[in-house]
């Protein structure tokens, strides 16, 4: 995670809350949520932008 590449966020959204973790260069590009299936994962990549992913 560096000044020019890094994930600014990773979140956790479903129909009822988001949970979003804020990220700073120098972080490890890891969180921890609460395992939800039908959540879907989120990770804001400040070089190649919005990822997602639906937790199986
Ligand atoms: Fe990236």
């Amino acid at each position: 995670m560096e000044e020019d590449h890094c994930i600014e966020w990773i979140a956790i959204a479903n129909e009822k809350r988001v949970c979003k973790k804020f990220l700073n260069p120098g972080d490890v590009a890891e969180v921890c949520f609460k395992y939800i299936p039908g959540s879907k994962i989120y990770a804001y990549c400040n070089k190649h932008g919005l990822w997602s992913k639906e937790v199986k």
